[in-house]
């Protein structure tokens, strides 16, 4: 009976163990999709705002700010490591100056077109090698 008790306790800690760690992974994975999105959603916006009459400096400043966090984020998100991963770790250091200089020296509405061509641009050229 005891061994039977331990038996099932065993199976049932394990059980759990294996759960959370199925979540840690989960969330590990979702964590490059969702870098990518949030930094699309911000664009998307931007975009959006760029010649609208309702432009607002302020709300275009608050976008510009978290694309250059989610610039930030991007070699956290894609870890690794090779000569492969040190062209990967150019590309995004290049895009971290780019969204950088985008929120730093934003005129709001007013340069918007410009930063935007800019990171526009930025986005492809990583896409373009590495997605
Ligand atoms: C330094 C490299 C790099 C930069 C810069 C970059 N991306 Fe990405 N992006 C990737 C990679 C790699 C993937 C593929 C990720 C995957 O499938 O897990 C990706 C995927 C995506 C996806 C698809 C996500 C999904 O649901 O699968 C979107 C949307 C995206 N990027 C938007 C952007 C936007 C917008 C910018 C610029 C503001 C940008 N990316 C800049 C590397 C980059």
């Amino acid at each position: 009976m005891r061994t039977l008790i331990a038996l099932v306790l065993g199976l049932a800690v394990g059980f759990v163990l294996a759960l959370i760690a199925a979540r840690a992974l989960a969330t590990i994975g979702a964590h490059p999709k969702a870098t990518m999105v949030v930094m699309a959603r911000h664009l998307d916006a931007l975009r959006l705002a760029n010649g609208a009459s309702d432009c607002d400096d302020a709300v275009v400043a608050a976008r510009l700010d978290q694309v250059r966090a989610m610039a930030r984020e991007i070699d956290f998100a894609f870890p690794g490591d090779g000569p492969e991963h040190a062209a990967f770790r150019r590309r995004s250091g290049q895009f971290r100056s780019l969204a950088e200089t985008a929120a730093t020296t934003s005129g709001g509405c007013t340069g918007l077109a410009t930063a935007l061509a800019e990171l526009g641009q930025g986005c492809q050229d990583c896409h373009r090698d590495f997605r």
